[in-house]
């Protein structure tokens, strides 16, 4: 509904976007930010509306940028615009919004709830929805061009994309639960987070309809290689790789298609430095792994340079060993 009313606005306004949405995933230290952050930067000066956003309680988009973000967008030059968003802290509003309580859970079981709760992810899953909720916000507002996310949805996140399934053979439940025990319909707010609810949130089958679009819509987003792509960003040692292939199986799982695997920080070749030639000998070894493991992908290679990736000249580097 509201996807749909602000896409009637643009079409009003004349300008009808169609965002596309940039992912990078890896773990902690691989080159997360600053791969983002570049990718941005290279969009921004391409003429691109570019927002940057992460969930990273770390913060480190003010780093890469060297600019002081925080949680309200900021325009960091022409086109290019930052949010750091707190996960915590869009958590905590969604509790204090939503009181979660264990007794509430058991309640859902005995009603035999509980399944579909579990089959969704959602029973340790309020925080996940709460970022989910954030990224759709963004996701559907038509506002830029393009919008880099520093951090993929970790696997939690996604499986609530299974949501939509679930809450088929939910809401038949739930209507004719609705009858029988009103009181129960009126616990469900406390769990599910709903967008517009205000402060009295009242749960009904039109409002898991709203979620369950929403959920649809996300899908149908993160699943669509023309509007999305993954960055899967490593760097050439065993462990770095396992987890790639780790994250390739997850996102796999959920029909998420993954374009470029970034191989970051290489030693570059230095005849002069023992250590730096012996560095890079088992990275390149590592690097022919990748070739071979991660062939089907586009992979993109990135070094490692004297210094910390920090400020808009070392992140037009790094753009430039990853779009020439
Ligand atoms: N290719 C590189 N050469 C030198 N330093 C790098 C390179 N890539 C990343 N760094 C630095 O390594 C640290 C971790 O990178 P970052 O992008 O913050 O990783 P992540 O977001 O995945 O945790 C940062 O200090 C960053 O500046
Ligand atoms: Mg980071």
């Amino acid at each position: 509904m509201l996807g749909k009313l602000s896409e009637m606005k643009n079409k009003i306004k004349g300008k009808e976007r169609r965002t596309q949405f940039y992912f990078f995933s890896g773990k902690g230290g691989v080159g997360k930010s600053s791969c983002s952050s570049a990718t941005a930067l290279h969009f921004a000066k391409g003429g691109k509306k570019t927002l940057i956003l992460s969930t990273d309680p770390a913060h480190s988009l003010s780093d890469s940028f060297e600019i002081k973000i925080g949680g309200e967008i900021k325009e960091l030059r022409k086109n290019l615009y930052a949010i750091e968003i707190d996960p915590k802290k869009t958590m905590e509003e969604y509790k204090e919004k939503f009181s979660t309580n264990v007794e509430g859970m058991e309640m859902l079981s005995n009603l035999g709830l509980g399944d579909a709760f579990d089959i969704a992810g959602m029973t340790p899953g309020i925080d996940e929805m709460a970022s989910l909720d954030k990224i759709m916000q963004f996701m559907n507002s038509n506002e830029y061009d393009a919008i880099v996310f520093d951090t993929a949805p970790t696997g939690h996140t996604l499986r609530l994309l299974s949501l939509p399934d679930v809450l088929d053979t939910w809401l038949g439940k739930m209507i004719t639960l609705k009858m029988k025990f009103s009181g129960a319909i009126d616990m469900f707010k406390k769990f599910l987070p709903f967008g517009d609810s205000g402060d009295k949130p009242k749960i009904d089958a039109d409002q898991l309809e709203v979620m369950k679009e929403r959920l649809l819509q996300a899908r149908a987003l993160l699943t669509n290689p023309e509007r999305t792509s993954y960055n899967i960003v490593t760097i050439a040692e065993e462990m770095s790789i396992y987890e790639s292939q780790r994250s390739l199986e997850v996102l796999k799982e959920y029909n998420i298609p993954v374009k470029t695997i970034i191989v970051n920080q290489l030693v570059p070749e230095n005849p002069s430095c023992k250590f730096c030639t012996a560095r890079r000998g088992s990275q390149q070894k590592q690097l022919n792994k990748i070739h071979e493991i991660f062939g089907k992908y586009e992979i993109k290679e990135v070094p490692l340079f004297e210094s910390e990736v920090h400020g808009f000249k070392m992140l037009e580097k790094v753009a430039k060993y990853l779009y020439g």
